[in-house]
Order: structure tokens, then C-alpha cells, then sequence
């Protein structure tokens, strides 16, 4: 099969089977012509980086809810657009999806610009998100790769050299499928093919609009694709974090810094995440005490044991570290996940409040 009919068969298919994303336009207005919005595109193809469609979904409604333009998301306070992105993870994105609202507002005069060239120039828009952009919003002819774009190629041309060795090859097929006509359409077709039919275990080959031409189906090996470099084992570090709670009720807290790990949310002070001790003394002097449980999470390169100590503090506690948030100024979901997981194991170990009412 050309690559022309290659790209107008799974048109076809997608004009039928398109997912309806909060981001899209609806199939009508699709077929005659209506592009989506530059901003919502932007925003979601910022969230779905290393993120799936299911986790993305709410915080996507919820962003645009709070903030339904780049205008208005350039004018937000880092603090909430940081509470607001915690549990998504890969804080950096939340850091840099800022400084690019607050970029196009500034200099783009609140308007996406259309160019691979000139979205690349803008704050956390790498090739494959300056692809995107240009091509779902602006219809431009980009070639758009992801994880799922490397799947359906590596299985429609039978790409036996393993990832990530074979990324340049399987870019190049993407970029001669991808046509002079409906180029938005024919990425986002081929994202949806991976994400539901040609997924990475047991893909539906039966109902693939490129049952015939996929050259991995006819040898039998499409769920053996893409082969992958063995992976090395993370590693396991070690750390500690205090959770301390005043008598009135305000959490000790600390603002983490810019750079670096959950750089610029809100955390449990504590030590350096190390592969062994030693743990540095605790943020207010007080009789700490162990909780006896210890928070594990997996970050991308290691996973981590995190010890908890818990005190309740006096009133006059002035802490070398961190600061007290109030009960009404700190909501637990403004937590990155770790620190919430900590959150949720420590809580019981403190009486309610003082002056709680009720
Ligand atoms: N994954 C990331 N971006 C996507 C998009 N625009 N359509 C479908 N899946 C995606």
C-alpha cells in the first residue's frame, strides 16, 4: 500500500472512531474545518507527557475551569497553579507550563504562535510538544511521535531493532505517513490507534484499519514490538521527613526549592533523599518520635523509603525550618503524591486539634 492510502485509511477509521477528548472539537465541527483551541491543546499535550488520557482527564477540566485562557493562566499565583497540578507529577511541566503562559502573554500578545520554530523558542515546549501544537491546533505538516507513534510504526514495518536505538528510524516512517492534507487529524489518528487498538499487550488486530498492510501482524510477532534494550533496576533510597503539627492545628511545612526533585511544591521538611543516612536533625526542636511506618513511592530513577517522625508543637514554636500553614490555608491535595502518602500514614497519629470545633 502508497503511504497516501496508508494515511487515507486510517483517516477513514478516524473519522468514525475518533476519541472524544475534552480538548478536541466534536466530529462535525472537525469535518468542516474547526481547529481546537491552540491553549487547550497546549495544556494537554503538557499533562499527557508521561501521563495517561485517564489520569490527565480531571486536571485538565479543572484548569480550565479556573483558568479557561492563557491569559488568565499567566495571571495565576504560582502557589495555587502548583496546588492545583499535585498528584500529576513530573513538576517541572507545572514550572515551565507558567513561564510559557506567561511568555505568550507577554510576548505573543496571549496568542500560541503557529511555527514548530517559534513554539520551541517558548519555556517547556520541546520538539515533540512544539509538533503537536502546530499540527492539532494549526494543521501544519509535523510529525508527531510519542511512545504510541513509535509502537504503531515499529508494528507496521516490523521494526526489529530495539528502542530506544530505533527512534530515528521510526520517526522517519511517522514522517513519510504523515500527509500534506488533515496533518492534525492523521497524528492524532495515530495516537488513538496505539492507545486502543494497537496497545502493547494484546492488540485488537482483528478491527485495525491497518490489518492488511501491517507487516508484524503477517509475521505474527505484532505483540513482540517494539522490542526494547533490557531496562536497569532502580535503586532504593532512603530518607526521613518530619511531620509536625502545631496545637492550633497549622502544619509545619516547606516551599521546596525551584530546581530539583518536586522542585517548587509544598512538602514535609526533611532530609536529602540519599541511598544511605545520615538524616539531618529536625526542623523545630521538640521530642520527635518515630511513626513506625515508612512511605514508599517509585520516582522514575529510584524508588524511595521514606521514614516519619511526628510531634505535636507549642504554640510558640519558631522553627529553623519551614513555616506553618493554618488549617484553612493548607488542603492536602496541594500535595505532590509522596508527601500526601505521608500525609495520609501520619495523620492518625495526632489528637485533633485544640480548638477544633465539633
Ligand atoms: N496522547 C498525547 N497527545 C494525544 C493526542 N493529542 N491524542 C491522542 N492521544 C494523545
Amino acid at each position: 500500500m502508497r503511504d497516501d492510502e496508508l494515511s487515507a485509511e486510517l483517516l477513514a477509521w478516524y473519522d468514525i472512531h475518533a476519541r472524544d477528548l475534552p480538548w478536541r472539537v466534536g466530529p462535525t465541527a472537525r469535518q468542516a474545518g474547526e481547529r481546537p483551541d491552540p491553549y487547550r491543546v497546549w495544556l494537554s499535550e503538557v499533562m499527557l507527557q508521561q501521563t495517561t488520557v485517564a489520569a490527565v482527564k480531571d486536571y485538565f477540566h479543572r484548569f480550565t475551569t479556573l483558568w479557561p485562557d492563557v491569559g488568565a493562566l499567566a495571571a495565576a499565583e504560582d502557589a495555587r497553579v502548583m496546588g492545583e497540578w499535585a498528584g500529576l507529577g513530573y513538576y517541572a511541566r507545572a514550572r515551565n507550563l507558567l513561564k510559557c503562559a506567561r511568555a505568550v502573554a507577554a510576548d505573543h500578545g496571549g496568542r500560541f504562535p503557529d511555527s514548530r520554530a517559534a513554539l520551541l523558542a517558548l519555556p517547556g515546549i520541546g520538539p515533540y510538544t512544539a509538533a503537536a501544537i502546530s499540527a492539532i491546533a494549526f494543521d501544519r505538516p509535523e510529525t508527531v511521535v510519542d511512545g504510541n507513534v513509535e509502537r504503531v510504526m515499529s508494528r507496521l514495518f516490523a521494526v526489529e531493532t530495539p528502542l530506544p536505538t530505533a527512534k530515528p528510524d521510526l520517526t522517519a516512517l511517522a514522517a513519510r505517513l504523515t500527509p500534506p492534507e488533515r496533518p492534525g487529524d492523521h497524528a492524532q489518528a495515530v495516537m488513538d490507534l496505539g492507545a486502543t487498538i494497537c496497545t502493547p499487550r494484546n492488540p485488537a488486530c482483528g478491527i485495525c484499519p491497518w490489518r492488511a498492510p501491517c507487516v508484524a501482524r503477517a509475521e505474527g510477532i505484532a505483540a513482540a514490538l517494539p522490542r526494547k534494550l533490557p531496562k536497569t533496576p532502580k535503586p532504593t533510597r532512603l530518607g526521613r521527613a518530619y511531620l509536625g503539627r502545631r496545637t492550633d492545628g497549622a502544619w509545619l511545612l516547606e516551599r521546596r526549592p525551584e530546581t530539583g526533585l518536586l522542585g517548587g511544591m509544598l512538602g514535609w521538611p526533611g532530609s536529602d533523599w540519599a541511598e544511605t543516612e545520615p538524616f539531618p536533625a529536625p526542623p523545630a526542636e521538640a521530642d520527635w518520635r518515630p511513626l513506625g511506618t515508612e512511605v514508599r513511592h517509585t520516582f522514575t530513577h529510584f524508588h524511595l523509603r521514606l521514614d516519619l517522625w511526628v510531634v505535636d508543637l507549642p504554640g510558640d514554636c519558631i522553627p529553623e525550618r519551614g513555616q506553618f500553614l493554618a488549617p484553612g490555608a493548607f488542603r492536602p491535595s496541594d500535595l505532590p503524591t509522596v508527601m500526601r502518602k505521608a500525609f495520609d500514614l501520619a495523620r492518625h497519629a495526632f489528637d485533633p486539634p485544640r480548638n477544633a470545633q465539633g
